[in-house]
């Protein structure tokens, strides 16, 4: 290993200032045992710790409160979601994204309740052995739910880091380096509220955009603070533009406003998602070509194309709208969504989307 990173610790960043600071202000978050609550020995279910870091990497803590709640609400454990339908678990994640992360949150609850007879293994290596649970997945549980010293890494946390160190290698080629500073910082004693911390800085004053480091724990240390380019932190390689992708979006809608939905294949883009029937999404795809239609109808092209932004592309999709009556039967594997049951639907953003926009007709 690298001299600079066994080194048994930097002088002047000492774990405890940051635990003083969490112990002042850490967040009321549904899913997490206040450090107070720890002290008295309180101890967090597994279940929400596992439930709530997977839907984190989907998206903000604010956009995550709702979903959160209302898998709580309808599983309030690992058996019970074990025991769901795929589906339901497929229409309570819809627009949280990434579809295939919520098919192995089934699979995982699945294995657990099947292997491990409903309880949560505790140590980082078995839980990085189950389904959709990722080396940060499996840290993050280990360190919040059994209090074992893993070393957490998410980009709250390489924010920190790389600022505390004024790190000029840039992401991801840091990343080693960023995990052997974080191990090399990260106590015996308390790693759990250690892991939460680090996230809590990283998501309040060690903002991205103007940091508050006046009132941070670490700003003596600090060697980013120290040369007044704490914002710059943490270097990123140039990124390669997003291609796009494009293709048509079929929207029929009958007089009762009920919508012709299908399900996308259980594999690829959206797997297994609900949508309107739509035409190969792809960089050279047809948006103009009515033989890809599901329905030989009446097709009317709407003015602007629906547009979503994925991890590695951008879609733009034509939205054609076709009105049919009530009678029309729903060719082989669609069906008939009611008006009053599209919000219910496993629909996917993107395909949301383009069913507004359908159902509006502009
Ligand atoms: N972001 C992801 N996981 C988190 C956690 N456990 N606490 C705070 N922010 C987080």
């Amino acid at each position: 290993m690298d001299h600079r990173f066994s080194e048994p610790s930097f002088p002047g960043i000492q774990a405890q200032n940051l635990l003083d600071w969490y112990d002042r202000h850490a967040r009321a978050l549904p899913w997490r045992v206040s450090p107070k609550a720890r002290a008295r020995g309180v101890q967090p279910d597994p279940y929400r710790v596992w439930l709530s870091e997977v839907m984190l990497q989907q998206t903000t803590v604010a956009a995550v409160k709702a979903y959160y709640e209302a898998f709580t609400q309808k599983w309030p454990d690992v058996i019970a979601l074990a025991e769901a339908g795929e589906e339901d678990v497929m229409k309570a994640w819809a627009g949280l994204g990434y579809y295939s992360r919520a098919r192995n949150l089934k699979a995982c609850a699945d294995t657990i309740a099947r292997d491990y007879g409903g309880l949560f293994p505790d140590t980082e290596n078995d839980l990085k052995a189950l389904p959709g649970i990722g080396p940060y997945t499996a840290s993050a549980i280990a360190a919040i739910a059994f209090d074992r010293p893993a070393t957490v890494v998410d980009g709250n946390v390489e924010r920190v880091i790389s600022r505390i160190h004024a790190l000029e290698t840039p992401l991801p080629q840091a990343k080693p380096e960023i995990r052997a500073l974080t191990a090399a910082v990260t106590p015996q004693d308390r790693p759990g509220d250690f892991a939460q911390a680090m996230m809590d800085l990283g998501a309040t004053l060690c903002s991205p955009k103007r940091p508050a480091c006046s009132l941070c724990p670490w700003t003596e240390p600090c060697r980013a603070r120290a040369l007044g380019t704490a914002e710059t932190f943490p270097r990123k390689a140039v990124k390669a533009a997003k291609p796009t992708r494009r293709g048509m979006a079929f929207v029929a809608v009958r007089e009762d406003r009920a919508v012709l939905l299908r399900r996308r294949p259980p594999k690829g883009l959206l797997g297994g998602m609900s949508e309107p029937p739509t035409s190969v999404l792809a960089e050279d795809a047809a948006t103009d070509d009515l033989s890809l239609a599901p329905l030989d109808l009446d097709w009317r092209r709407l003015m602007a194309p629906v547009r979503h932004t994925f991890t590695h592309f951008h879609l733009e999709m034509t939205v054609w709208r076709a009105d049919v009556p009530s009678t029309t039967p729903a060719p082989d594997g669609h069906w008939w969504s009611p008006a009053d049951a599209l919000n219910g639907e496993a629909l996917p953003t993107v395909m949301k989307k383009a069913v507004t926009a359908g159902l509006s007709g502009a």
